[in-house]
């Protein structure tokens, strides 16, 4: 990690008065650079976000996986394709979703001899070491709810001992909920958040089919924020918790 072990560093000043798509492509360009904790080193390129700032849905995962850090997007790749599929189950529209991660660069290890590169879990000083990039972009969106999937978003953005597996599905003050809510702008509609599991959770699990469901059931849970003009119209209860 660099001396300052954190991403303040590089966050470039925003033209006062610019959009908040000015902002958000400023943030986008200048994470580039980012050399806030080692995470750089090893990976392809930051993988910053997608989707509009005036999402309703603000949507915060772990890391970029292999397929992210390659293509440069966030959610392309397995875990993501199950997101996608599981959003519009729960009615939630893609295009009005804005997609990032607490941590900007793919993590991993490669086991001697092998080309694959197998995900690791952020520490908790990465998360924080990358947190000023996720907190610049939540100056400039203007969610009606956020949506952390797994425990390294919730780490992230509520704090490190915050407990999704309690409080999992359930509609939370925003930003009331984190331990610095302070660090957020507060908003006028109100926001929720919701806290669920990581798609790749999904994938991994042994009963894949009621994961899958549960999981669904959480999005439906945050989809139901929005206004009804706001939502898609494929919302379907699941079949299994
Ligand atoms: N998992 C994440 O948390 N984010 C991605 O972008 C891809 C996989």
């Amino acid at each position: 990690m660099t001396k300052s072990g954190t991403a303040q560093s590089y966050l470039p000043t925003l033209r006062p008065g610019g959009s908040p798509a000015q902002g958000l492509d400023t943030l986008r360009e200048a994470a580039q650079r980012c050399r806030g904790c080692e995470l750089y080193q090893g990976a392809n390129q930051v993988v910053f976000s997608e989707g509009p700032p005036d999402a309703a849905v603000v949507m915060v995962g772990e890391q970029p996986g292999d397929v992210e850090d390659k293509k440069g997007e966030p959610f392309v790749g397995p875990a993501g394709r199950l997101l996608r599929e599981a959003m519009e189950e729960a009615g939630i529209p893609v295009g009005d979703t804005y997609l990032t991660n607490a941590v900007k660069h793919f993590k991993f290890h490669q086991d001697s001899g092998s080309k694959r590169r197998l995900h690791d879990t952020p520490k908790r000083t990465e998360i924080v070491a990358c947190r000023p990039w996720l907190l610049a972009e939540f100056a400039l969106l203007r969610p009606r709810v956020v949506v952390a999937l797994g425990a390294v978003a919730c780490s992230a953005l509520v704090g490190p001992a915050f407990r999704l597996t309690k409080v999992r599905g359930q509609l939370l003050d925003w930003p009331d909920v984190a331990d610095h809510p302070e660090d957020y702008p507060s908003l006028d509609p109100p926001a929720q958040f919701v806290a669920t599991v990581h798609p790749s959770a999904v994938l991994r699990a042994d009963d894949r089919d009621a994961a899958r469901a549960a999981f669904v059931a959480d999005l439906i849970a945050a989809g139901a924020v929005m206004a009804p003009d706001r939502r898609g119209s494929t919302a379907k209860r699941p079949s299994a918790r």
